[in-house]
């Protein structure tokens, strides 16, 4: 399936959905029901449900939802093999979201395979990489104590919209040269296309984004600055400047994979720390272990997912799968196999070493990671520092938000 990323075409595989579109060739006992990430089942307890399905799946099922039907993988070792292997398992056409097939144009760089990927990673490797978020250490840490400053004297907040979200948003749309007072409309906008059912919504949301990157990215061509969308409109791939369709496909992706993951951790991480006292005094009383402590906390609470079609013919686990299938594999799932992770349901914080799946792995691991790393350190640094006693605010009923990413909605906290 090698495509040419100058001259986007719509896959060839579409996305199938419900039990009457099941393929022939897939066995009726591993066509199995998928709550993820619709299903009430999994909406009331999501890490739950996804740790419970290493006792109730086998490792490789067919899953059927109305949304999408797609082979699921659950072990650490078949999803780490899976992201690996790009010359099986292709990225073409393997993100969900909507788009004109007359006009149509790649998400960059998660839809293009090995090896022209690594050339649209390298335009950005100067900003993402350890040494280039280093430089934005000292500006989080800023902003978080800004952030805390206004709410530390009234003894309780909104930590989604006091703390949690504006830290990473607006480290982002700083990076991105976007302006931060659209931080509410940007976020409703992502909001709308990574959680909601309704695929006219997502339809109205995709045209939100993208007229307004389109006015952007005219505007960073004529007035050139330091920032990311100006980096990626002056860039060139193979000596030749990228085409309008390059340009906005990487443009757009940044703005979806970068703008609400990172709050989703941080939500997840304050309710747990929220109802676990001890552990937040554990915590104070190891500073020394903050990216071990940062590792297991990802691992725990880790937010997406990661999705491929088969290129060619494949069996696993003795299951055939065919090309052109869809395979997922659940992230969170794998990073509580207990063949990789024993006991995998506890938070260890001195747990032995072992590559976790947050931010999936292989050629298209996440390329925001080292930022959200950091970002999630510097965020219980300075909390921990600031305000160590805090609750959830009592009474409250924490719901999840449907949809892509994982996390609850709202975290009312007191102190
Ligand atoms: C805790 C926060 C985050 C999590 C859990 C996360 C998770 C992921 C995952 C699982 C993938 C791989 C998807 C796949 O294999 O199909 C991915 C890819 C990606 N992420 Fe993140 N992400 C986070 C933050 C960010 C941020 C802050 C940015 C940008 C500033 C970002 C940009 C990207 C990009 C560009 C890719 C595609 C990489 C490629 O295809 O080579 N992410 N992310």
């Amino acid at each position: 399936m090698a495509i040419d990323p100058t001259r986007p075409v719509a896959p060839e595989f579409p996305r199938v959905a419900g039990r009457d579109n099941v393929p022939a060739h897939v066995p009726k006992e591993l066509v199995l029901p998928y709550e993820i990430p619709f299903g009430q089942k999994f909406l009331s307890a999501p890490y739950d449900y996804m740790a419970s399905l290493h006792h109730s799946m086998p490792p490789v099922f067919y899953g059927v939802s109305d949304y999408s039907n797609a082979w699921q993988l659950i072990k650490h070792k078949d999803a780490s093999f899976m992201l690996r292997e790009s010359s099986v398992f292709s990225n073409e056409g393997a993100t969900p979201f909507p788009r004109d097939p007359e006009d149509y144009f790649y998400f960059i760089p998660i839809e293009i395979d090995p090896p022209d990927h690594r050339k649209y990673r390298e335009i950005l490797d100067p900003v993402f990489s350890p040494r280039g978020v280093v430089q934005l250490e000292k500006n989080i840490r800023k902003l978080a104590n800004e952030l805390i400053d206004e709410i530390i004297d009234k003894g309780e907040c909104e930590y989604t919209s006091a703390f949690g979200r504006p830290l990473p948003v607006y480290v982002f749309l700083d990076l991105m040269g976007l302006p931060l007072d659209k931080c509410d409309t940007f976020v409703q906008w992502a909001v709308d296309l990574l959680h909601a059912q309704d695929r006219e919504l997502m339809a109205q949301a995709m045209k939100s984004i993208s007229d307004y990157l389109k006015e952007v990215i005219a505007e960073k061509t004529d007035r050139p600055d330091d920032k990311v969308i100006s980096r990626i409109v002056h860039a060139s791939v193979d000596g030749r400047p990228m085409t309008a369709p390059e340009i906005f496909g990487f443009v757009i992706f940044l703005f979806i994979g970068g703008l609400d993951t990172v709050f989703a951790t941080l939500n997840n991480i304050w309710l747990w720390l929220a109802n676990n006292p001890d552990r937040r005094r554990e915590m104070r009383e190891d500073p020394e272990n903050i990216n071990q402590q940062v590792e297991e906390l990802l691992r725990v609470f880790s937010v997406t997912f990661s999705s491929r079609v088969l290129s060619r013919d494949y069996e696993m686990h003795g299951v055939q799968m065919k090309k052109g299938d869809r395979i997922n594999a659940i992230l969170p799932a794998c990073n509580f196999d207990p063949d990789a992770f024993p006991d995998p349901t506890t938070v260890d914080f001195n747990r032995k070493r072992k590559f976790n799946l947050a931010f999936s792995g292989g050629p298209h691991g996440c390329m925001g990671a080292h930022l959200a790393r950091l970002e999630i350190r510097i965020a219980l640094e300075e909390w921990l520092r600031r305000i160590p006693e805090f609750s959830l605010r009592p009474g409250t009923k924490i719901e999840y938000r449907p949809g892509g990413v994982i996390g609850p909605e709202f975290v009312p906290l007191v102190w």
